[in-house]
């Protein structure tokens, strides 16, 4: 008897890392559909109106040009669908962006169809438009719901009196620029046609989600829409659904009646992919002279598009981290004419925990105590906010391993007294946090004849390595090597399964994959382990089993610690070292693992030094639209991160033990950056990014 290593656990190299690098895995814009073509928008010129009339006698008139769609011509789609308004895509005439999809040429060329774009007149009614977000904006309003669910405005205890009763006080005002997802692959979709069932390769977090959405959208029958995402480079949570370049192929695809290939340049990218919302952000903390904070009060204005109540959950992190006996959370949202923001990576978490983390150092600073010791100080012993346990809960261990590994111990609290030439050096932390979401999933898992398995699922891979996760948890439930599997991901056609986002893939997936995979090994031990004739196969759902689990606050937790060091002269920042301790539950691939957390405080520090969209008021857009504007991280910025983490028996029961990564990394960085840079030079900055200007 031969046994079986374990697979989860193990540090495995991606299962399809050798595809990558030969150029066979296949991205969306890479199938080979014959006889394809390709559409390029018309983007809007005005941020508010209407369009008037479009004259495309030019364009059609260039040879290889087939088509050009406007709101007068393009195919209908279901108006009743429950979609975000931003893809109801060239069905109205009505402006509500600068850059909005306004027309489109299809054309038997990319550059046919980009200089036929160029060649199309559109003729505009103009309205005095408003894209910028002020904190006393009289039109914001308090969401009845924000994107998590919960509602928009709570408040337990009485805070205004706690307030006034509070010995120490903190009250700042915090701001979040725009920021852009920037995935290295762009957003790219092909769209085909056969009678009414529509085909699409899309980029894109979930398949099965993005097949149902299209499935209302378009007006067709269950079934009717197939998703292919079999390789993704990078999305963010701009992937989760699909956008209106995703639309406008398939419309494209309708009309012109041949498949239709689209993918964005790096500047559309900037104008049609929604971006993190923009927050002005007000936290008031008090507490008694001990530390022990007595109430906490968070307020976050941020803009939405006219037309989408999109709602990120800026102030979600601040109801349940701390202990304090009264909290007021607020979230507004104030309409302007702008696209829709959506989820970026830890959608509200990453700017509502810059605010309060950064609070949290300048509580410490007023008390005279230790930031870390500060937050031990409010450890909660069950939820605060809704007075349920948590299913686990690591943030002290986290905070004390973490320091331990830094070097905390070693730290003067004095802010701006350390140097090394021109050079203040200083040291900050903060706490990470992210919720641990679990979503119903389905799974098929199948014995063959000749001995091997094959395992389906819904998921796809960001580029994160899921499919390699996927294909640890299924070898293991089934007791097989890898040789014998066979593991496909990356079509809405595999069956129900969530998208690849809110971190709950690999939790959610697993759990499906674990239960179709030990059902299958039990139906083989009635057959006597003899798989019968045609082979055997199990689908399992986790849609029960998710009903039945007890209630519980599930979250995940770290600690980011960072040390910074800038020019007393020029005001230069560069972030030394940085090391993130997380708490995730049990990690199923500590390869993969560690890269998410590296990608994740990568962007949190390139969040605190370098990203901003910047808006201009008069043009109604970014006025930085492409890398040469928007600056993300370069190698050159990032130093040594330190990765490590607590692994962590979570009181839940699924099956597999995971809880959710992806995000969690992203939370708290920037807030440990500009905690560093105020112990660096005494300076507080509130506002991101920490460029040179704000930096004395
Ligand atoms: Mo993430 S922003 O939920 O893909």
């Amino acid at each position: 008897m031969t046994t079986i290593e374990r697979t989860v656990g193990a540090p495995m190299t991606r299962v399809d890392g050798l595809d990558k690098v030969t150029g066979a895995a296949r991205y969306a814009y890479e199938f080979p559909i014959g006889d394809v073509s390709y559409v390029w928008p018309v983007q809007a010129t005005i941020a508010r109106g209407r369009v008037t009339g479009v004259d495309a006698a030019a364009a059609l008139s260039r040879p290889g040009v087939v088509a050009v769609l406007d709101s007068g011509n393009a195919p209908r789609l279901n108006a009743e669908a429950e979609v975000s308004a931003d893809l109801f895509v060239l069905q109205s005439p009505e402006v509500a962006y600068h850059g909005q999809i306004v027309a489109a040429v299809v054309a038997t060329s990319l550059e046919a169809a980009c200089e036929g774009a160029a060649a199309v007149r559109v003729s505009y009614e103009q309205e005095p438009h408003d894209v910028v977000l002020r904190a006393d904006d009289e039109a914001a309003e308090i969401p009845e719901t924000v994107t998590d669910g919960t509602p928009g405005f709570v408040e337990r205890g009485d805070t205004d009196a706690a307030w006034a009763a509070a010995p120490v006080r903190v009250d700042h005002v915090y701001t979040t620029p725009v920021e852009h997802v920037s995935p290295m692959e762009p957003h790219s979709t092909i769209a085909t046609w056969d009678e009414d069932r529509l085909t699409l390769y899309n980029s894109d977090q979930g398949p099965f989600m993005s097949a149902q959405l299209l499935t209302g959208l378009f007006g067709l029958e269950d079934g009717a829409v197939e998703v292919v995402a079999e390789h993704i480079g990078g999305g963010f949570g701009s992937k989760g659904i699909p956008r209106s370049p995703a639309v406008l192929a398939a419309l494209a695809a309708r009309a012109a009646g041949r498949p239709v290939k689209i993918a964005l340049t790096r500047q559309q990218m900037f104008a049609l992919i929604p971006y993190r919302a923009p927050t002005i952000q007000r936290v008031r903390l008090g507490a008694e002279r001990d530390g022990r904070l007595t109430v906490i009060e968070h307020e976050s204005v941020q803009q939405r598009a006219r037309l989408v109540p999109f709602a990120d959950q800026t102030v979600s992190s601040s109801r349940m981290m701390y202990a304090a006996p009264s909290a007021r959370t607020t979230v507004k949202t104030a309409p302007l004419d702008v696209m829709t923001p959506a989820w970026f990576r830890a959608p509200g978490h990453t700017p509502g925990m810059f605010a309060l983390e950064s609070a949290m150092d300048e509580l410490a600073e007023e008390l005279g105590m230790d930031p870390i010791e500060l937050r031990i100080r409010n450890e909660p012993e069950v939820d605060p906010g809704t007075g349920k346990p948590f299913s686990s809960r690591s943030l002290v261990a986290c905070l004390r391993q973490g320091a331990a590994r830094f070097g905390w111990e070693r730290r003067d609290p004095a802010p701006g007294i350390r140097r090394e030439g021109s050079w203040l050096v200083g040291t900050g932390v903060a706490a990470s946090h992210h919720p641990d979401y679990t979503f119903p999933s389905s799974a098929l898992a199948r014995a063959e004849e000749d001995g091997t398995f094959l395992v389906r699922i819904g998921a796809a891979d960001l580029g994160t390595g899921a499919r390699t996760a996927m294909t640890q948890v299924a070898a293991d439930a089934l007791g097989i090597p890898l040789s014998r599997l066979r593991l496909e991901i990356g079509r809405a056609s595999l069956g129900m399964a969530p998208f690849a986002g809110g971190s709950l893939g690999t939790a959610s997936w697993g759990w499906a994959v674990d239960k179709a995979c030990r059902a299958l090994v039990k139906e083989l031990d009635a057959y006597g382990g003899v798989v019968p004739d045609g082979g055997l196969e199990v689908r399992a759902d986790t849609t029960e089993d998710l009903g039945n689990r007890p209630e519980m606050s599930r979250h995940t937790f770290g600690a980011q610690f960072a040390q910074v060091r800038v020019d007393r002269d020029t005001g230069e920042i560069r972030v030394d070292r940085m090391l993130g301790m997380f708490a995730a539950g049990r990690i199923i691939n500590p390869h993969t693992a560690r890269s998410q957390f590296l990608g994740a405080m990568t962007m949190g520090l390139s969040m605190a030094l370098l990203e901003i969209g910047e808006v201009d008021p008069v043009f109604g857009d970014f006025a930085n639209h492409d890398f040469a504007g928007y600056h993300i991280a370069a190698h050159a910025d990032v130093p040594k991160l330190d990765v490590a983490w607590l692994e962590e028996r979570d009181n839940s029961p699924n099956p597999i033990g995971a809880k959710g990564i992806g995000e969690l990394g992203i939370v708290g960085a920037a807030a440990a950056i500009a905690n560093a840079f105020h112990h660096a030079t005494g300076h507080r900055v509130r506002d991101l990014p920490i460029r040179l200007e704000r930096s004395r």
